[in-house]
């Protein structure tokens, strides 16, 4: 099936007790046990089954399922946020001592997370200087377990080259991790280029309306642990924390995820209420059609923005000066996301007028919902940063963020216009 179908299908079949064609919400924290041999056996992973909520649970099985095959995986793991993705997703993978090389373009609490919580648990994150795949590769040394990116970051708008990032970390011998949040499986689809685990905040587009938190692990199946088992032994020793289970032995190609759950989420807890699944799983049924509306109405605005004399710059991949024009054809299909930076001529004074006088366009952090989204990063998402932490990850004062919704318009348009007539 096509990403259009599976994301109104995907992973859920008429209830066959209740007929049920809506995804039933399963707000339950346990399962009842037939007999204390059959609750042993769902201990020892012997038969398939729920136990408890925070290791699985029916509604969130649905979203995993879904999300996993929009993205061509073999299974994922839903958890809280986009930042418990990101931080399981990588402990997975390390220990003290090992590191991992990341892009520097990244969504500012992802940096955080990087630049000073990681390195507390032992665990370090190179910065390349760019995006570019040999940079990442000059970081990378024998403590190295994995690559990272944002397939499109946030706020820089630049796009990876994931194929020739996924060639330099499998030389390496460690997987690519991909954070898709902001191109979704709609634009693009990881995996196809040789990612091998994809991280998604379900918070921004792919649920889409704004209304609910949420993140997803999706592993690709495809990385070779066992032929890399001195850099991962995790996967392929016996876990002293689950009866000596050996995750590639009993889970094959879905050993990743399958530790994800088994450690991190059972012991850290991380847990998507199954309301919230549900909420996720109404907003990804309209996900392609909503994609199609983001990237025609992103058009739309660039070019408002890009003639009028009282923008300086603007920041879009659609354009073809964009120095990453050719990246977005390949991997966007030359569909541009409607997430745009722009700068209010009149620096940072102009551009702080221009925000305060919007009207439609909400004044927020948050992006890729279905209303209109403006952001200041500099005083918000990356305010923590220093400036030359900033500078690196493409983000300057007078610099607004636009996530372009689904209005018409025209109505966007005339938002922009007034809010720009007030900044001069
Ligand atoms: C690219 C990207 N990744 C991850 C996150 C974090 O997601 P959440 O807010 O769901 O924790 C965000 C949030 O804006 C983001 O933009």
């Amino acid at each position: 099936m096509r990403n259009e179908t599976i994301a109104i299908h995907g992973g859920y079949e008429v209830d066959p007790t209740t007929k049920s064609v809506a995804v039933p919400i399963y707000q339950t924290v346990s399962y009842a046990f037939d007999s204390a041999e059959h609750g042993a056996a769902l201990f020892n992973l012997e038969v398939e089954g729920n136990r408890y909520s925070r290791i699985s649970n029916p509604t969130c099985d649905v979203l995993e399922r879904r999300v996993a095959a929009l993205e061509g995986g073999v299974g994922a793991l839903s958890v809280a946020s986009g930042q418990a993705a990101l931080h399981f997703a990588v402990l997975n993978l390390t220990s003290g001592g090992t590191n991992i090389v990341s892009v520097p373009q990244l969504y500012g609490t992802t940096h955080t997370l990087f630049a000073h919580v990681m390195p507390q648990l032992g665990v370090s994150v190179r910065f390349a200087e760019s995006d570019h795949p040999a940079a990442m590769e000059k970081l990378i040394d024998r403590d190295t377990r994995a690559l990272f990116c944002e397939s499109v970051g946030n706020p820089a708008g630049n796009i990876c080259d994931l194929e020739a990032m996924a060639t330099v970390a499998h030389k390496h011998g460690v997987p690519l991790l991909v954070d898709n949040t902001v191109a979704t499986p709609i634009l693009l689809r990881p995996f196809e280029y040789g990612a091998d685990i994809v991280i998604h905040s379900l918070t921004k587009f792919m649920g889409g309306h704004g209304t609910t938190m949420g993140g997803i692990i999706v592993d690709s199946g495809n990385f070779p642990w066992r032929k890399h088992a001195a850099r991962f032994p995790m996967f392929t020793v016996p876990d002293a924390s689950y009866h000596e289970l050996v995750y590639t032995d009993h889970f094959g190609q879905s050993a990743y995820i399958a530790r994800c759950r088994t450690t991190f989420q059972r012991t850290m807890g991380s847990v998507l209420s199954p309301l919230s699944a549900f909420l996720l799983l109404q907003g990804i049924e309209t996900v392609a059609l909503r994609i199609d509306r983001h990237v025609e109405n992103g058009r739309r605005v660039a070019e408002f923005l890009r003639k009028d004399k009282r923008v300086e710059w603007v920041n879009y991949v659609g354009f073809d000066d964009n120095p990453y024009h050719e990246l977005a054809g390949k991997y966007l299909g030359g569909r541009a996301c409607s997430l745009m930076t722009f700068g209010v001529r009149g620096g940072y004074r102009a551009a702080a007028k221009f925000y305060d006088a919007l009207r439609l366009v909400k004044r927020l952090v948050n992006l890729g919902d279905a209303k209109s989204l403006a952001c200041h990063p500099a005083s918000t998402t990356h305010r923590q940063m220093s400036a030359e932490e900033r500078r690196n990850a493409g983000v300057t004062p007078e610099m607004i963020r636009l996530s372009v919704g689904i209005e018409h318009v025209d109505d966007i348009t005339a938002d922009l216009d007034q809010a720009l007539n007030s900044a001069k």
